[in-house]
């Protein structure tokens, strides 16, 4: 696996290269950033993996700098799934302009709920990063994961308005035995508390379970009060339209619906949603 820490030399890399598939993360990766690199695997002539803990999209300090990082592990799980290329830039190659956030983007409505709502300006900083990544590797294809579906949403919208001809590709939650959603925050997680976090999946089936003799709104609570027993925080637990994130208030069988929902245990706030 070739390791380019600029542009400069990732660009020579892929100078003539054709088919390349591209798997952005921030490390500490685990086997659903490994799913990404196997499905770009699958279906491109090259694939490369870009870690980078970006500034930009956090609005908490202490979890930026608690965020997980396993450089030397991860180095070896990509070589393990036949990564071709790393990009692993420093901040100052991804920022010499310094850490400023005054590029905006116009995200509209998704910006405005959701972890749009929750974490100001996280997903602005999102699309700073991609964007410059994009520019960078300019692959053929992206791969994201549906774990984090709004992120997903937003970045298509990126895609569309920078207007650069990149097909998206979702893949699927990977899960923990338990069902918890594989995600670097788990590693911070006390054993004790990471017994408990499977709660945000198990009240994401069971209201799946229930959609059809319930109300959206008794599910709701009795999840929130599942969440707090189980020592979580609770954020949000919001029905949404799968197509746009409409926010519904009760159960719209006619529409494709995902259930997302958003809570801290232990300082660690994690994120999971299911498509109903
Ligand atoms: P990160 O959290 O490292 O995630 C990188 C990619 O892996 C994202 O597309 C995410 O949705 C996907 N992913 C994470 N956990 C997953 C799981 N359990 N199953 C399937 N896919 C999973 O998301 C980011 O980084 C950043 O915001 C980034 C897009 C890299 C921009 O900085």
């Amino acid at each position: 696996m070739f390791v380019f820490k600029t542009q400069r030399e990732l660009k020579a890399y892929l100078s003539g290269k054709e088919c390349v598939g591209f798997v952005p993360t921030m490390g500490a990766l685990h086997e659903g950033h490994i799913a990404l690199i196997n499905a770009s695997k699958s279906q491109n002539s090259y694939t490369g993996c870009s870690i980078f803990v970006n500034p930009t999209q956090f609005n908490n300090q202490n979890d930026f700098n608690k965020y997980p990082i396993t450089i030397a592990n991860d180095i070896l799980l990509l070589m393990e799934a036949n990564c071709d290329f790393l990009f692993l830039p420093s901040v100052l190659e991804m920022y010499p302009e310094g850490i400023i956030k005054n590029k905006k983007y116009d995200l509209g409505y998704l910006d405005t709920v959701l972890e749009g709502a929750h974490r100001p300006g996280h997903f602005n900083g999102v699309c700073i990063i991609v964007h410059k990544l994009l520019e960078a590797v300019q692959p053929d294809t992206l791969y994201l994961g549906e774990k984090d579906y709004q992120q997903c949403m937003v970045v298509k919208h990126l895609i569309e308005t920078i207007g650069m001809a990149i097909n998206l590709v979702i893949c699927p939650t990977l899960r923990d035995v338990d069902g918890l959603a594989k995600s670097s925050r788990n590693m911070r997680l006390t054993a004790e508390a990471r017994e408990h976090a499977t709660t945000i999946y198990q009240c994401l089936v069971y209201i799946k379970k229930n959609r059809e003799n319930h109300s959206f709104q008794k599910l709701q609570t009795e999840c929130l009060t599942k969440l707090r027993e189980a020592g979580f925080e609770p954020e949000y637990i919001t029905l949404a339209k799968a197509s746009n994130l409409q926010l519904l208030t009760e159960f719209d069988m006619e529409s494709e619906m995902v259930v997302l929902i958003a809570a801290t245990i232990d300082h660690v706030r994690l994120i999971d949603n299911m498509r109903l």
